[in-house]
């Protein structure tokens, strides 16, 4: 079976690089941190994102505690903030929406930020760049965020931006991700099949 939060993983490693920036925009545990800063490696860096202090306290116990280059910087701050701490363009993205694992449920993210802090992150989406925006549905407000994206998706320009859904049909209640990917040379219409 595919394991869909192992095959994300696959995706960003096609266009994460050594020497890369990148962004976890929901810390929890750091398990995504970890594994974006091990492979953007010493030269790159990576910006970490969470509004709750155990968060921050967890990822970074668990980055020193697994070989992670120093390469990243934890903020405790609504990942919709984070033009106010990235100035640089990211190559890669990751939101895993919905609350910490094993903390408090009460805490999860919400439509009113996420959607800012998606926007925020196409923003700074540099060419061939990839976020990755990972879904549980099965509560309202992972409902709800899931809808909501998937509504505003398909707005995207599609000569800059690829916007893509991966979810198991016959699992309804399973995670989904959602993929942009930016184009390599984003200012130009892409070629249309010569019509028939
Ligand atoms: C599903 S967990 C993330 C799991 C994490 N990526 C990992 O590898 O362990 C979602 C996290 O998003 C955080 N969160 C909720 N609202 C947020 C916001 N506005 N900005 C940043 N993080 C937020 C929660 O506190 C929670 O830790």
């Amino acid at each position: 079976m595919i394991d869909l939060l192992e095959l994300h993983k696959m995706f960003i490693l096609r266009h994460l690089k050594p020497g890369d920036v990148a962004i976890d925009f929901t810390m929890g545990n750091g398990h995504d941190t970890e594994f974006l800063s091990k492979a953007v490696g010493p030269r790159g860096h990576v910006y970490a994102f969470d509004i709750q202090q155990a968060a921050v306290d967890s990822t970074r116990e668990r980055l020193e505690k697994s070989d992670c280059p120093p390469n990243y910087t934890l903020i405790h701050a609504s990942h919709h903030l984070v033009l106010d701490y990235v100035k640089t363009p990211i190559r890669a993205g990751m939101f895993n929406l919905g609350w910490l694992p094993g903390g408090d449920k009460s805490i999860t993210t919400m439509r009113e930020t996420t959607m800012p802090a998606i926007e925020a992150a196409i923003s700074l989406l540099d060419r061939d760049g990839i976020l990755i925006i990972a879904i549980y549905p099965g509560h309202h407000e992972g409902d709800a965020e899931g809808e909501m994206i998937r509504n505003y998706l398909p707005s995207l320009p599609r000569y800059k931006y690829c916007a893509t859904i991966l979810r198991i049909l016959n699992s309804p209640d399973s995670p989904y991700f959602f993929m942009i990917e930016k184009r390599n040379k984003p200012d130009a219409p892409s070629k249309e099949a010569p019509s028939q």
